[in-house]
């Protein structure tokens, strides 16, 4: 069963839902009996549970060591809501928008470096971008050789060979024989990559004692500020673990949500020409539901998960305290009773009223932990979006699409989304780029 789940997760499930139904259950090491719930009705009552019960970071302990024993995606109870309000903030309303210049900015000098005429996988290009954004959103940093540094060690924590995650799972797979043993490496790079973000936290906790000091608008120095009900501030072990927790959680799948909408739209022409219409008129709402579509139809994670702490009743089943619930989003997207033909990539299905939103568009989960980032991944999407498009014209590599393959936690295109540049539309100077590559 786990041999079938593991390399593709979104075809298991579809498997499985074809076979026994839209609700059923299956052994796994590693996890135990698990309970999966393919509908939007599920999904809701699931959803709907107090945290107490539904715990998510139970569902995701696995993510332990690499985000720390703090984060906010493996907490749990008061911790976990105590959490959300001091991370929400910062992710939100006007401060998003501060942003856009950069993530344009940043977008432009990479298509600078693109080759015309020549594949390249777009998701590695994306995951560029999209880990300078978040790096400079949450550290704005200024030390250059620190966040190089950083930035060139993270991938190694994100990125985990089978063998580390087998780590991940059981103390005693953490075999350190050496810098040169998987768990050894993974290991020192973690470290260095903690060393690195204590010296930032201790840089700033510095700064913010000096009166007069110039005030910063990033993340982290926003979460040093931030106090929760009781007037306590994050200790810096919290402080790390949100800090890496957004790191891992908030480039991969944003990287990966852009290159599959490119992946679909170049496959769509029609689709394609009516957003190039749409955007040459300023018109970003057909914009909108492609970013929706894609995020449909090709969903970055293929479920989310509760374990329940107490027995409870989903979908007219009482299910025992201690399994791990699943909600498959990549069968849920596909539902044809809700979106009709759901093979086709038709943004429409989201304009004029027909969105069905609620509990039948989850690919950024649901209830009180609803991804935290949802409105900044749609706002990079947008703006990475419209500036590859309005500056050059890509094709496919081939006309067969990509297969969506199972990559730690993500679904990625199997062959990383492969593109050519085929006309660079028009030379727009890149301004700021010093700012831009900090
Ligand atoms: C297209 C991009 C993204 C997708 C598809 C995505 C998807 C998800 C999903 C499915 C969950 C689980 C929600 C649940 O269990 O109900 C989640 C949680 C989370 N995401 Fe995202 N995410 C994206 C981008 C981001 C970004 C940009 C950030 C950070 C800035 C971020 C930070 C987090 C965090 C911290 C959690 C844990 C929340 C909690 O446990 O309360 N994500 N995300």
């Amino acid at each position: 069963m786990f041999v079938r789940w593991a390399p593709n997760q979104a075809r298991f499930f579809n498997r499985q839902v074809a076979r026994y139904g839209t609700a059923f259950r299956a052994k796994m090491p590693l996890y135990g009996t698990i309970a999966v719930f393919a509908s939007s009705r599920a999904a809701e009552q699931l959803l709907k549970l107090p945290r107490s019960i539904a715990r998510g970071g139970e569902a995701t302990k696995i993510l332990r060591e690499t985000a720390g024993l703090h984060a906010v995606i493996v907490s749990d109870g008061d911790e976990h809501l105590r959490l959300r309000k001091l991370i929400l903030p910062p992710l939100h309303g006007e401060r998003l928008k501060r942003w856009e210049g950069f993530v344009e900015r940043r977008t432009l000098q990479d298509i600078e470096t693109w080759p015309v005429g020549k594949p390249f996988p777009l998701r590695a290009v994306t995951e560029r971008i999209t880990l300078s954004v978040i790096s400079k959103i949450i550290f704005g940093m200024r030390d250059s050789e620190r966040s190089d540094e950083l930035r060139k060690l993270l991938p190694a924590i994100f990125d985990i060979d089978p063998f580390v995650a087998l780590g991940f799972v059981s103390k005693r797979a953490q075999l350190d024989l050496g810098p040169w043993s998987p768990w050894g490496r993974f290991r020192r790079k973690r470290d260095r990559v903690d060393e690195l973000i204590y010296s930032e936290i201790a840089d700033r906790r510095r700064e913010l004692g000096i009166v007069g000091a110039e005030t910063r608008d990033d993340m982290l120095s926003m979460l040093l500020e931030a106090r929760d009900e009781e007037g306590k501030a994050m200790t810096d072990e919290e402080l790390r673990d949100q800090l890496v927790t957004m790191l891992i959680a908030g480039h991969e799948t944003t990287a990966t949500s852009i290159s599959w909408a490119f992946e679909r739209l170049l496959r769509t022409p029609e689709v394609l020409e009516r957003l190039l219409g749409a955007l040459s008129e300023g018109d970003a709402t057909y914009l909108d539901a492609v970013i929706k579509e894609a995020l449909r139809i090709r969903p970055v994670t293929a479920q989310f998960g509760r374990v329940l702490a107490e027995e409870a009743v989903i979908d007219g089943w009482a299910v025992p305290a201690g399994t791990l619930v699943m909600i498959p989003q990549t069968v849920l997207h596909m539902d044809p009773t809700i979106y009709p033909d759901p093979q086709s990539f038709r943004p429409e299905r989201f304009l004029g009223g027909e969105d069905p939103g609620g509990y039948e568009w989850l690919p950024f989960g649901g209830g009180v932990r609803r991804c935290p980032g949802a409105s900044l991944a749609q706002m990079e999407m947008r703006v990475v979006l419209t500036t590859i498009l309005r500056n050059v014209r890509l094709a496919p590599d081939r006309a067969k699409a990509e297969k969506p393959w199972t990559r730690g936690i993500t679904i990625v295109p199997h062959r990383g989304g492969r593109v050519v540049v085929t006309e660079r539309l028009r030379r727009q100077p890149v301004s700021g780029l010093a700012e831009v590559a900090a």
